[in-house]
């Protein structure tokens, strides 16, 4: 049968092949993958069915009609996977920003009533079809830097009408347009005006009418575990009820204090732990001793809430805590699309080597989704969502910061316009 799709000349084929099968890279495996050079990878459909140098190509299944697509020498990769973003919210929070720079905290804002609060206020006025068209223009966005997959957590309704409306338009929005959107509920992301002074009821609430109401909607639930959120204790009892009702786990955890949300949340086999700047050692290796829970870090939040503490990536790596790498895109603490940028604020800031940077973006971050399984490697079996860029040698992606390397986007078999 001849193939599809074939994008040949690939200088630099980063496969991420070549770790273990069934738990995300970590410790000296994060940066031991495989690069084929002078490489092919064809597709039937939406998959990949081969890979390897271009001496081996079998031309015989390169007919009439097989696309092509040459790479011409570039580095070709998996499709990022962008596993941490709050996609669907209104308005924006500009005006903040100016309260920012003059010194004004990201708590102080929230405590205030501004901050996650204000985003609520928009999202819950805002009519479903201009949330719709707000996740819509931003997936555009996102396919453009060459995200294929896509997590979206709700978190701005904060009643049940909204947050099932949001986690709605997450999932139409992942019919409309090819990249794969996975939702993810994060009611529990601040104590609206509703509950002020009653969190634990809050949480009840939401355990006991809205989680059942998401059964096959939602995959993962997500809580932020914060001063001025929720506590630990919290986050761990309603955390447990979302396990028993199927759900896998996250947690926004150490963002701005160390409250031990990372290490309980891994020890209930939470899939990721995300922020993680202030998470200690001793806490790290109860996470790393999981085995399967996955630090999402996200570089460019620090930078935005001009904070100097940054997760200690190097650290985590050396201490065996899989990893992964994510924007957070979000209206309060990083309104940025730009994963690339992210991955060089990891190199930066937290000590990733390029290498460990791109298998944060890629495979790790698809362990984080739970889909490594079909996505984040160019393997035979996976899906065909590839990335052919506009540098050479992958040493140089990290290198030219803030810029968009990718020239062209494959996903799921399909070459896209962008
Ligand atoms: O991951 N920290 C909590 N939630 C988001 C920010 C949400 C917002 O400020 O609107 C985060 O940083
Ligand atoms: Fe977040």
């Amino acid at each position: 049968m001849s193939y599809s799709l074939l994008v040949r000349n690939c200088g630099q084929l980063l496969t991420l092949a070549g770790g273990p099968a069934d738990r995300p890279l970590s410790g000296p495996a994060l940066a031991d993958w495989q690069i084929l050079e002078n490489a092919f990878v064809a597709c039937e459909g939406e998959k990949i069915v081969a890979v390897g140098p271009m001496a081996a190509l079998d031309e015989a299944r390169v007919t009439a009609a097989t696309q092509t697509l040459d790479a011409a020498g570039g580095v070709v990769m998996p499709g990022l996977v962008e596993c941490h973003t709050h996609l669907v919210f209104a308005g924006n929070r500009a005006h903040e920003f100016q309260r920012k720079l003059q010194g004004e905290s990201y708590l102080d804002i929230l405590a205030a009533g501004g901050g996650i609060l204000s985003t609520v206020r928009a999202t819950r006025a805002a009519p479903e079809a201009e949330l719709l068209a707000n996740a819509l223009r931003h997936l555009h966005d996102f396919r453009r830097y060459g995200i294929t997959t896509l997590e979206a957590k709700s978190g701005y309704g904060l009643d049940c009408d909204t947050e099932l409306r949001l986690v709605r338009v997450a999932r139409e929005a992942g019919r409309r347009q090819p990249v794969r959107v996975v939702p993810t509920f994060l009611g529990a992301h601040v104590v609206p005006p509703e509950y002020w002074g009653r969190a634990a009821d809050y949480l009840d609430f939401l355990a006991a009418d809205v989680l059942p109401a998401l059964q096959g909607e939602a995959e993962f639930v997500d809580i932020f575990c914060e001063e001025g959120a929720f506590s630990a204790a919290e986050a761990r009892r309603y955390l447990l009820r979302a396990r028993a009702l199927g759900f896998g786990l996250k947690i926004h955890a150490e963002q701005l204090h160390d409250l031990g949300g990372s290490a309980m949340a891994a020890e209930l086999g939470a899939v990721s732990v995300d922020h993680c700047d202030y998470l200690n050692p001793t806490d790290a290796a109860r996470v790393a001793a999981a085995g399967i829970t996955v630090a999402v870090l996200l570089p460019l939040v620090p930078l935005f809430l001009r904070q100097e503490k940054y997760a200690p990536g190097r650290q985590l790596i050396d201490q065996g805590v899989p990893v992964a790498v994510s924007t957070d895109f979000n209206p309060g603490s990083c309104p940025s699309k730009n994963l690339w940028l992210a991955l060089s604020m990891a190199c930066l800031k937290m000590g990733f080597t390029p290498k460990e940077a791109l298998a944060a973006v890629t495979l790790n971050a698809a362990w984080a989704l739970n889909l490594a399984a079909e996505i984040g490697s160019v393997e035979v079996g996976k899906q065909a969502d590839l990335l052919v860029l506009d540098v050479r040698d992958y040493q140089e992606i990290p290198y030219w910061l803030g810029e968009n390397p990718v020239r062209e986007v494959v996903i799921g078999g399909q070459r896209q316009n962008l």
